[in-house]
């Protein structure tokens, strides 16, 4: 028995801000931002927390599933950026939902969150623990991105991505197969210093900024090139996959770059490589649900595609899902 993707929709704040917004009180350009990131604008949400981008891509989802909502027995939200560090933004999910009889728990793994969270709901359908998952990939950079920094307010956006995990009705349709990695050596590069209990927030780590994200961009920028295209090869070989029978990369969106090394690797045409980080920038844990509910609603999506879900974020984490889709309008 396999798990499948059933329904998927996603929601994005309304408010563009642009490259110019940033031009205007950084030292920095569009030119710079689209030459080494490929983001030429982003959303951010003006209030509310990370629950409140879910809750509209939730409803839409459910929606156009035709259940009653009452049917999902299981929420999971992938997410770094939790509306409080407890309780969980699941728990705020079904309640604002208002689901009865469910449980649910969030998934801290960053840029990885949707890749680690969307095997999780497979092997909960698989085992017979869920029936109906509700699966969340969101995050609220805005809450967490220093914007005096350039280096890293440019990078991120706001934005969430749900779909309905359910058992398939065929065998040989769904979520096949995944690859995932945690190394955390890698913390080093890529982490938030202070508010966790290691460091709990004071006025002193408030005045040095800890409560941002610190990033060296360079030191993840390798790690991630070579860790995604690496797991990206590794799951096509698994799965005696040749580049021609893949319909679609989905990438993790933090850089065109990264996106680009990765299809290279695996000699795919970029005609299908799945790329909208210049609408958006970096949603974190939102990016792959958000892809695919775009193209999915785009029709560019057909049932039995080969899908490559990949990703790599702080952790370090990274991994792969390989989907055959198994919707159809
Ligand atoms: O999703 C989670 C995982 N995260 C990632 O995958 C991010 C990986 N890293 C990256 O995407 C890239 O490293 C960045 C986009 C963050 C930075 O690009 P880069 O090509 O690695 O630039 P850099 O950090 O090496 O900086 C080059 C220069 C520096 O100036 P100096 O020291 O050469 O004078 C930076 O200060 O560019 C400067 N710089 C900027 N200049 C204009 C950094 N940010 C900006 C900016 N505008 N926004």
């Amino acid at each position: 028995m396999s798990a499948t993707i059933t329904s998927i929709a996603h929601y994005l704040p309304p408010e563009i801000y642009t490259n110019e917004y940033f031009e205007k009180y950084l030292e920095t350009t569009h030119d710079w931002i689209m030459a080494r990131t490929g983001i030429a604008e982003r959303r951010f949400a003006q209030s509310g927390g990370t629950s409140d981008l879910i809750i509209p891509a939730a409803l839409e989802c459910i929606e156009k599933r035709g259940i009653d909502k009452d049917e999902i027995d299981c929420i999971l939200v992938a997410t770094v950026t939790p509306d409080h560090f407890f309780p969980s933004t699941a728990a705020l999910v079904q309640h604002k939902l208002g689901i009865k009889n469910c449980w649910g728990f969030d998934i801290s793994a960053a840029c990885s969150g949707f890749v680690f969270a969307i095997s999780t709901a497979k092997s909960l359908v698989e085992s017979g623990m869920a029936k109906k998952v509700l699966l969340c990939g969101a995050d609220k950079m805005s809450s967490i991105v220093n914007f005096n920094d350039r280096a890293q307010a440019v990078l991120f956006g706001d934005g969430a991505g749900v779909c309905l995990i359910e058992k398939s009705n065929e065998d040989n349709l769904g979520i096949l197969d995944q690859i995932l990695h945690i190394d955390g050596l890698g913390g080093q590069y890529l982490h938030q210093k202070a508010g966790g209990s290691a460091k709990p927030s004071s006025a002193e780590t408030v005045a040095a900024q800890e409560h941002y994200i610190y990033q060296d961009g360079q030191a993840v920028f390798k790690h991630a090139v070579k860790g995604m295209a690496d797991v990206s090869v590794d799951i096509m070989k698994k799965n005696n996959l040749t580049s021609d029978d893949i319909s679609w990369l989905v990438p993790h969106q933090a850089n065109l770059r990264i996106i680009a090394a990765t299809a290279n690797r695996m000699e795919l045409n970029p005609e299908k490589v799945m790329i909208n980080i210049e609408k958006y920038g970096n949603t974190t844990a939102a990016t792959i649900p958000i892809c695919l509910s775009e193209w999915y609603q785009n029709g560019r999506i057909n049932k039995g595609d080969n899908i490559i879900l990949s990703s790599f974020g702080a952790g370090f984490t990274w991994g792969a899902v390989y989907v055959k889709w198994n919707m159809n309008d």
